[in-house]
């Protein structure tokens, strides 16, 4: 076994279990070797890794504590700052989110509203009940989960919130804002990635950034922060789906590489290049008995033989899923101020 740096954000360690991601599964590292450098650095032996471990648990913390104070300025000028959640239908995975997201605005003394529809819900309903959230001033944001039952057109939805409540940034107008470099809601999850990687030493500027995936969630919205001209981007940004050619050549000349496919395990050793900044923005359920539900989560890559060869790591869970519901309260708190 080899002594491995995992990024722990500013503070070392410490820190509750992440509020999304159920546990049980997954890799278990010991900590224990109580090195600590420059405050920033903890050690854990983990088998035989040699990546460093980018701790999403501990760095979403950091930006909770962070948003402490501008909630309590807020309050103080007689804005509690409110998200306001709406679920269709009773999908777990849905349903678990949504009550993190909930959790997350108690930790921070935000209001949350919580709307459960039937899965029956007519598109209709559901934008009126946008359009109320639309006028209900204790509301700051709005987020109707995703996937919206067939029946209903996302879009059509999704045009209904207010860009200015649009907390998620999948409104045309925060999209094309967040395409034309100015200043909008960027959806919370490349939000997320883009912390992970600034804040821990691995800034995307001059590198080849490769992602997996071409969602309108991830994939898309990331390529646009990661090549923005600014000192948070500047990276040269290259999309892969699965339509793409030959995508090992691709993701072996990433110095960041981030899988946002869902596919479990799909980005193995042989893909990475060796030192690369590896980003897992996969939630994979796969069936193990042995587990106390009955499955595990795993991410979009390889953990165990990518971290043999990767520069630096994201665990699942503990990685990219607690960022996105960080950057999510931050975006609220970021409407609240603007609406104020
Ligand atoms: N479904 C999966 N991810 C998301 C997200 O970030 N926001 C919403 N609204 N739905 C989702």
């Amino acid at each position: 076994m080899t002594a491995k740096d995992v990024y722990r954000g500013e503070q070392g360690e410490g820190g509750r279990a992440s509020p999304e991601e159920p546990r049980g599964g997954g890799t278990k590292p010991h900590y224990g070797v109580g090195s600590v450098k420059n405050n920033k650095y903890a050690y854990l032996i983990l088998g035989s890794m040699t990546a460093e471990i980018i701790d999403g648990k501990q760095i979403s913390q950091q930006i909770m504590e962070e948003l402490v104070p501008r909630v309590k300025e807020l309050s103080e000028s007689g804005i509690v700052p409110g998200l306001a959640t709406v679920l269709v239908g009773d999908d777990p995975a849905s349903k678990f989110y949504v009550k993190s997201k909930k959790r997350a605005c108690e930790k921070l003394a935000i209001n949350s509203f919580t709307h459960e529809k039937d899965a029956i819900i007519t598109q209709n309903e559901l934008i009126s009940l946008v359009a109320e959230l639309n006028a209900d001033p204790r509301v700051h944001g709005i987020l109707v989960q995703l996937p919206l039952p067939d029946h209903i057109d996302e879009n059509s939805v999704i045009e209904a919130i207010s860009p200015a409540k649009d907390v998620d940034g999948f409104t045309a107008i925060n999209t094309g804002k967040l395409l034309a470099g100015r200043d909008c809601f960027a959806p919370a999850t490349p939000l997320g990635i883009l912390e992970l990687l600034i804040r821990s030493g691995n800034r995307p500027e001059g590198k080849h950034a490769v992602i997996v995936g071409r969602s309108n969630i991830v994939g898309k919205p990331l390529a646009a922060l990661l090549m923005q001209k600014n000192e948070r981007g500047n990276a040269t940004v290259t999309i892969c789906h699965s339509r793409t050619l030959d995508i090992v050549k691709h993701t072996l000349s990433a110095d960041i590489l981030v899988a946002a496919i869902g596919r479990p395990n799909f980005i193995t050793a042989s893909m990475v290049k060796e030192g690369a900044v590896v980003i897992d923005v996969g939630i994979n359920r796969v069936d193990d008995q042995e587990a106390r539900r009955g499955y595990r989560l795993v991410g979009d890559v390889d953990f165990e033989a990518v971290s043999e060869k990767a520069g630096a790591i994201t665990p699942v869970p503990g990685g990219v899923g607690p960022m996105t519901i960080a950057m999510l309260i931050s975006n609220v708190v970021k409407a609240a101020t603007i609406l104020k």
